[in-house]
């Protein structure tokens, strides 16, 4: 399940301009600065494959990683970056959706949730919105490092309440890891977690 290489190959405005063939491609979902771009990095050991920054709204398009030739992994613009007053909102662009509802062979979105911040309804709303449709997911937690007003168990907490939330919604809860691209927390254990789904 290593990574040996991975290609920045394009970047798409649009669901229908997407590659077209049929290797299998993992999407990587989550508000904005939850850290979508830092994770291609660290699971590339790239400091630079996919651009990351400190500003939101960083990664405005769908963009497509091939990895050892074989299979995606897709960069998605967050969500949750507006400054209209209901940016509380769940607002995906239509483009974001369309690629969601259309794209046959999406093997499963990981779901980015922030370990450092309690549960937000948007996250929420995003889940239920893919568990609506169908799509299969992957929890994964981020910036499990951080320990916010020195509670070492804070990630903890935050993790196990988002759990609770998800709970009253489905009957069975979908996978989750706790990751950390700074200490590279749970990239072996995502990398063979992504190996099995693709071998199904
Ligand atoms: P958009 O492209 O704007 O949607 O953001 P993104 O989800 O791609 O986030 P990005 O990877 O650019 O990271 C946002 C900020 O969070 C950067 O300052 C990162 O250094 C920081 N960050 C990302 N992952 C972690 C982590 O695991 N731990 C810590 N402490 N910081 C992280
Ligand atoms: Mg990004």
């Amino acid at each position: 399940s290593q990574i040996k290489e991975v290609e920045f190959v394009k970047s798409s405005g649009r669901a229908k301009d997407c590659p077209r063939d049929d290797r299998p491609e993992f999407a990587i979902l989550g508000r904005s600065n939850v850290g979508k771009s830092s994770l291609i990095n660290v699971l590339a050991r790239k400091k630079e494959v996919a651009l990351t920054s400190k500003k939101p709204g960083k990664t405005q398009l769908i963009n497509h990683f091939l990895v050892n030739k074989s299979w995606y992994l897709v960069d998605l613009p967050g969500y949750g970056f507006a400054k209209a007053p209901d940016s509380a909102r769940m607002d995906w662009s239509s483009f974001t959706k369309g690629y969601f509802l259309n794209r046959e062979t999406l093997v499963a979105v990981l779901l980015l949730i922030d370990a450092s911040v309690p549960p937000q309804k948007i996250d929420l709303d995003c889940a239920n919105w893919l568990g609506r449709n169908n799509i299969p997911m992957t929890l994964v937690f981020t910036k499990c490092d951080k320990m916010k007003g020195g509670k070492r168990t804070r990630p903890d907490e935050n993790i196990k309440n988002f759990q609770e939330l998800m709970r009253q919604n489905y009957r069975e809860h979908p996978a989750w890891i706790m990751t950390s691209s700074v200490t590279g927390l749970g990239r072996d254990e995502l990398l063979l977690h992504m190996s099995q789904l693709r071998n199904y």
